[in-house]
């Protein structure tokens, strides 16, 4: 019998690397260099916006390529058979993201988070809920595709399905518009005229949500 030699193309490696790279470039950009953050601050809450602008735009890459091919525009088969492994490093991407900032989330770091008295503001909440909720989300997902599930196809065809991923995504949505909108309001107070992270992720999302709308069958 012949063994098939023939070796799928994949750029995941390629684009993942990019895409950690730019974003990493953009934060310390923004924050450090034409912002006002000390280097000290790098490797904990820069570094945690990079990573999430990374992971955030690998997501995007994962749910909007099929999507975006039904829609008649030619996507390149090195592309198409890197989404499982984009999606795999966003997610994990996801999870040092969430462990970091759960280390991080305090008033004297994110005063626009909290009230006076300790508590969190109202848009604090809710954009915090829907973090947590799109990272549950996206657990179950990345679930879907583990063999012992398999057999579920009940529960694997609901989380997979459109309706549910188009819903979904609204959690990351709330997460990044509640955290953000005030900011984005406001360019005279952006650094060096650079949109905040939260913005530039958000804009990546509109454009993925709205391939995922109208290509995702
Ligand atoms: C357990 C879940 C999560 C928690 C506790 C959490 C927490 C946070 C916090 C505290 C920030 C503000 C960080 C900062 O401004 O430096 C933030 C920003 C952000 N998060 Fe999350 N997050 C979670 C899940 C997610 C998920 C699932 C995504 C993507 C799908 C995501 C994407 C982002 C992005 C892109 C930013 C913007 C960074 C910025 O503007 O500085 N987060 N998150």
């Amino acid at each position: 019998m012949e063994l098939s030699t023939s070796v799928q193309k994949n750029y995941a490696g390629k684009i993942i690397a990019i895409t950690c790279l730019l974003s990493l470039l953009y934060a310390v950009l923004r924050y450090h260099i034409v912002g006002p953050v000390p280097w000290k601050d790098f490797p904990f809450l820069i570094l945690n916006k990079g990573i999430s602008l990374a992971a955030f735009i690998l997501l995007t890459f994962n749910f909007s390529l099929g999507p975006l091919k039904n829609l008649g525009v030619k996507v390149s088969e090195g592309w198409l058979n890197s989404r499982q492994v984009l999606g795999m490093t966003g997610f994990l991407l996801i999870l040092i993201h969430a462990l970091i900032s759960f280390m991080i989330f305090k008033p004297e770091i994110f005063g626009k988070f909290f009230e006076e008295n300790g508590s969190l503001t109202l848009y604090a909440g809710i954009s915090m809920l829907g973090g947590i909720l799109s990272f549950v989300v996206l657990w179950a997902y990345n679930l879907a595709f583990k063999t012992t599930l398999k057999e579920d196809q009940k529960f694997i065809g609901f989380i997979t399905s459109r309706r549910f991923l188009l819903i979904a995504m609204l959690f990351s949505m709330a997460h990044l518009f509640f955290m953000g909108y005030e900011g984005w309001l406001n360019p005279s107070g952006w650094n060096g005229g650079l949109p905040p992270i939260s913005l530039v992720a958000f804009t990546f999302f509109v454009v993925g949500y709205i391939i995922n709308l109208f290509g995702r069958k």
